[in-house]
């Protein structure tokens, strides 16, 4: 086999190998945003338990602690969350001179089809490009929920593994509702829109990019994700509006029979 031929083969081996390198980066992203869009739709029901009163939050997280499913879930959420953000973000562009170009991209998409052509008076044919500003949106989303959600995922775990908040080492009622009456409501409700924009869309880019539009059409899958997206933003904003005390929990009759 001669030079070039030799080369041309080396060539191919690095690139089926980089290609396959990239599938399981693309499954290890996608499997580990999965897990945590599914984790999040626990946590709407862990957290709004909070709705039954602080009694019911008490005895889920009491309940959580003492079989010994909360301590572990917080360190497997926090792996899951770095290595998501680790992959994700490998598709963000490095360089200021790129982001600029996508920010210029962004303007550019969310104002197409509303301008109107300079020669004509009728609008411009092209419609606001929503896919592609939807994966604008989701880096967008993602930096934020990287910030706030290491946070709110350190304070999680000191709260759980030590007496630092509180009367005792694990979650209870009225340091929640405390922290997030005194501010905490603030990052809190960027989050919890940052959560839910990022994985609703998230599943529903996932679904595609895995071959569900063979058999559900984009429209549809658009639907479940805008279903998806308020129906968890409307329980996630009552919760937190309890948890900051500026709304009696409204679920509270549900243990009105139950013993203390
Ligand atoms: C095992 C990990 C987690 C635990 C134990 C946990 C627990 C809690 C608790 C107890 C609260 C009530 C407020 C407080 O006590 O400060 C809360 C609120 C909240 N958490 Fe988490 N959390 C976890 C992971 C996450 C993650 C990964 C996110 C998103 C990145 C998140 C987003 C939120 C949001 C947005 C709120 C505001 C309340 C609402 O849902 O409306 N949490 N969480």
């Amino acid at each position: 086999m001669n030079s070039k031929a030799t080369a041309v083969r080396k060539t191919d081996v690095t690139t089926s190998t980089s290609a396959r390198r990239q599938i399981v980066y693309e499954a290890i992203s996608g499997g580990t945003g999965l897990l945590l869009a599914l984790f999040m739709w626990g946590h709407v029901v862990l957290v709004g338990s909070i709705l039954t009163g602080e009694r019911g939050f008490d005895w889920l997280a009491t309940f959580l602690e003492d079989y010994y499913i909360a301590q572990p879930t917080v360190f497997a959420i926090i792996v899951l969350f770095l290595v998501h953000a680790a992959l994700a973000a490998r598709k963000i562009p490095s360089q200021l001179k790129e982001r600029k170009r996508i920010l210029r991209l962004a303007k550019g998409l969310s104002r197409s089809g509303r301008e109107q052509v300079a020669t004509r008076t009728e609008h411009s044919p092209f419609r606001p490009h929503v896919e592609s500003m939807l994966w604008i949106w989701q880096v967008r989303t993602g930096l934020v929920m990287l910030v706030l959600g290491s946070f709110h995922l350190v304070l999680m775990a000191m709260d759980i593994l030590t007496p630092l908040y509180g009367e005792i080492a694990g979650i209870e009622s009225a340091t929640s509702m405390a922290r997030v009456s005194a501010g905490l409501w603030l990052p809190y409700a960027v989050l919890l829109l940052c959560v839910e924009f990022h994985a609703s869309v998230g599943l529903y880019r996932l679904a595609i990019k895995w071959g569900a539009d063979l058999w559900m059409s984009r429209a549809v899958m658009h639907l479940v994700e805008r279903i998806i997206f308020w129906v968890i933003l409307f329980l996630g904003a009552v919760t937190l509006v309890v948890l900051a005390g500026w709304m009696d929990p409204p679920l509270a009759f549900l243990l009105d029979g139950a013993a203390s």
